[in-house]
């Protein structure tokens, strides 16, 4: 299954911007193009601020796209993280780029089903994933997972979606055809699985108004911006990514989607 197209859209871009090939580059020029969530890297910052990240901190980037956000912890944050992406050509691109900006002794590529992964064990300091979750249907597995491969008193933060009493069945049907989201639980339901996971000090914020506006800003500046899109990049990769924007808006627009930021920790190891 195709998810996204966005390995073609950054070596046009980068291409237009006058870079080669295999150009070094700074993570501040990719940060229109690798932040594959919203609020981009202020998204990034307020989570190595809220999971207290120091530098040597291990952590690991679940759904990690084009590795925007795991450039970011391992230059500003100091991480060492290992970056688990499903799609082979993001992963790639991942890596390259990372080796472009110079961080590749900081940063692991792996391309891998982080379902099915073989587990690292008790290994990381934290685990972070931004809209990744709401594409994989089994949170109780995806829970456990996370859970195992924190070591005791490590701490997570995760970006995702859930349903909100409104998600009728046509919005339901939008997000699994136009967003590969099959399933979604409900606010408290989310909580009673991280709860039932073993995760303590949970926290849980609601981002829907948040990012209702974030979305609605993105696609009206990107339909001024579309003489200049289309130019770079063609009038179909145009429309379909209008088409997605508009479908995001009219999604968080509704009283059916919503956004969410948790945190949470693996209770520190019980003497014995
Ligand atoms: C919306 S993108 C976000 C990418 C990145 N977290 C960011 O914010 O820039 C979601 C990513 O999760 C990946 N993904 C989905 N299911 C996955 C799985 N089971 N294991 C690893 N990656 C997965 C997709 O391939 C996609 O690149």
């Amino acid at each position: 299954m195709k998810l996204y197209t966005h390995v073609d859209r950054v070596e046009r871009e980068l291409g237009a911007r006058g870079f080669g090939l295999d150009d070094p580059l700074s993570i501040e020029t990719l940060f229109d193009l690798d932040q594959l969530h919203y609020h981009g890297p202020a998204a990034v910052r307020a989570a190595i601020d809220r999971l207290g990240l120091v530098e040597g901190d291990r952590v690991i980037d679940v759904g990690s796209g084009l590795g925007g956000p795991a450039r970011l912890l391992a230059a500003e944050g100091g991480c060492r993280v290992t970056a688990i992406e499903l799609q082979p050509d993001l992963n790639q691109l991942a890596a390259d780029l990372t080796r472009r900006t110079g961080l590749e002794e900081q940063i692991e590529h792996h391309c891998a089903d982080f379902l099915t992964i073989e587990q690292p064990g008790q290994h990381f300091d934290a685990l972070v994933s931004w809209l990744t979750f709401l594409h994989i249907p089994d949170r109780a597995a995806l829970l456990e997972r996370c859970f195992g491969c924190l070591r005791p008193g490590g701490s997570i933060l995760v970006e995702d979606f859930y349903a909100r009493p409104g998600l009728g069945p046509e919005h339901r049907a939008m997000l699994e055809n136009e967003v590969y989201c099959r399933a979604l639980p409900s606010w408290e339901r989310y909580r009673d699985q991280i709860e039932t996971a073993g995760f303590e000090r949970i926290e849980m914020e609601d981002m829907s108004a948040a990012w209702g506006r974030f979305v609605r800003d993105r696609l009206d500046e990107f339909l001024e911006r579309k003489a200049q899109y289309v130019a770079i990049h063609g009038h179909d990769a145009f429309q379909a990514l209008a088409h997605f924007y508009a479908v995001m808006v009219e999604l968080f627009q509704s009283d059916g989607l919503g956004g969410l930021r948790w945190c949470a920790r693996r209770p520190d190891a019980t003497p014995t």
